[in-house]
């Protein structure tokens, strides 16, 4: 069956931002149109942003960009919903402005770690006020401009802080140097790129170190396609691969961003049928394709640290194809999982086991024994929607019996999974 995947929710929150920032009309299509997305647009508008709404089915945006110092203080709290990069994007972007702002999210979201941005942030100029807890949402930023020069080596390989400094460096008019332990995703920086900014980047040891000096004051407007999201693909390969797609299932129109698809690789080394094919570059700048898979017999796979960055999205869904291959499947230097929407190692493998299969949590990452036995029970995803997608393909193959205790939280990057699950399994049964 040939398939499509909704827009990449990363790209899509950062054209956004970048639509907004920019100086004169940028035209945005294939955007995401999901929870994620529609948190960020909404703190957009609320900071002046003459944003409509998201378009569906992946029509063109027309934004009429603001300027770099453009946007306006908002007169309430910016509600981020579940949107770690929406938040993080809009402190960079804040902490080079003269204004304040009350930043908010989800319960999810309020547990997640901010001091990684707000610590260097603080460093250019910028002041936060954590209204609750350190280092937590809610917090009330205080931008300045312009922002001092930044050098910092991030001790965690996260694209979402990195593109928080960015964009610092962009709206306060600073030049920002900073180092990363291992490259995490680049589409900040491609942007940036085709924003008219000059990004050196290279790797330096295991790490990646990026320098953007003297920033321009006028960012140029964008003409560009969000691809399908590689990570949401990635259920859907995996339902093939777990034999639940038939002949296989073909998608198209994908980002296929190094820098996001190592997790092809690992797919492989299980033993998973997966091809992928660059056709085009459907946003300048980001490379796109086709990604064909098909069923196979799964082995499990050791998953090191140094991987780890580059399949970060992935790893639930992996530790959910280990209960279904053959032997043991590790996974180390994966600590990084527990700030995600959920602790998705402890939510992982305390599913796995609520279902009967094998699974043990270690401080950085998780240890499953595959099996072919029928697996059965209740998955709480804690609101969480990479679990219920991973855990979502699991039930939906031969003779497992999985209930999925809040379904609707795909909705933040993926609306529509569960009706394209039932249209491939249906096409498979023909
Ligand atoms: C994202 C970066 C990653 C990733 C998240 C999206 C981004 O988070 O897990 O889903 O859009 O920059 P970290 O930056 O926290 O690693």
């Amino acid at each position: 069956m040939r398939i499509r995947v909704p827009g990449d929710k990363s790209i899509t929150q950062r054209a956004l931002v970048f639509a907004a920032l920019a100086e004169g009309e940028s035209r945005l299509s294939g955007l995401l149109r999901a929870g994620d997305a529609a948190s960020t647009a909404t703190a957009l508008r609320l900071l002046g942003a003459e944003l409509g709404p998201l378009p569906r089915d992946g029509g063109d945006l027309k934004v009429p960009g603001l300027g770099l110092d453009g946007l306006s203080m908002p007169s309430v709290p910016l509600d981020l919903g579940n949107s770690g990069t929406g938040s993080r994007l809009l402190l960079g972007v804040l902490a080079g402005l003269p204004l304040t702002a009350e930043i908010s999210g989800d319960e999810s979201l309020r547990g997640r770690p901010m001091g990684r941005v707000t610590e260097p942030l603080s460093r250019m100029g910028a002041r936060f006020e954590f209204l609750q807890e350190p280092n937590r949402l809610p917090l009330r930023v205080t931008g300045t401009h312009p922002l001092s020069p930044l050098e910092w080596e991030s001790p965690v390989p996260s694209a979402q802080v990195k593109s928080a400094l960015l964009l610092a460096g962009l709206t306060g008019g600073a030049s920002v140097v900073l180092s990363e332990p291992r490259q995490s995703r680049d589409h900040t920086e491609r942007m940036m790129e085709l924003a008219g900014v000059t990004v050196v980047r290279h790797a330096v040891g295991q790490g990646w170190r990026i320098v953007v000096e003297d920033p321009p004051r006028r960012l140029e407007p964008l003409d560009f396609a969000v691809p399908g999201d590689p990570s949401s693909a990635a259920f859907l390969l995996a339902l093939a691969a777990l034999g639940g797609a038939g002949d296989g299932i073909e998608i198209e129109g994908v980002g296929l961003n190094p820098t996001r698809t190592a997790y092809l690789e690992l797919f492989r080394r299980m033993g998973a049928g997966v091809e992928s094919s660059v056709t085009g570059s459907e946003g300048a700048g980001e490379p796109s394709g086709t990604l064909v898979g098909t069923a196979s017999s799964l082995k499990g796979v050791t998953v090191t640290p140094d991987e780890v960055p580059g399949v970060i999205d992935e790893l639930p869904l992996i530790a959910v194809l280990a209960a279904r291959a053959e032997g043991e499947t590790t996974i180390r230097g994966a600590q990084e999982l527990r700030h995600k929407e959920s602790d998705r190692i402890t939510t992982v493998v305390r599913n796995l086991r609520a279902l009967g299969a094998e699974a043990e949590e270690l401080a950085d990452g998780l240890v499953i024994q595959g099996s072919d036995r029928p697996l059965a029970g209740k998955v709480i995803t804690r609101g969480d929607h990479r679990i219920a997608m991973a855990f979502g393909v699991l039930g939906a193959v031969g003779g497992n019996r999985i209930g999925i205790d809040d379904p609707d939280a795909v909705e933040v990057s993926f609306p529509g999974f569960w009706d394209l699950l039932r249209a491939v399994r249906k096409d498979a049964a023909r």
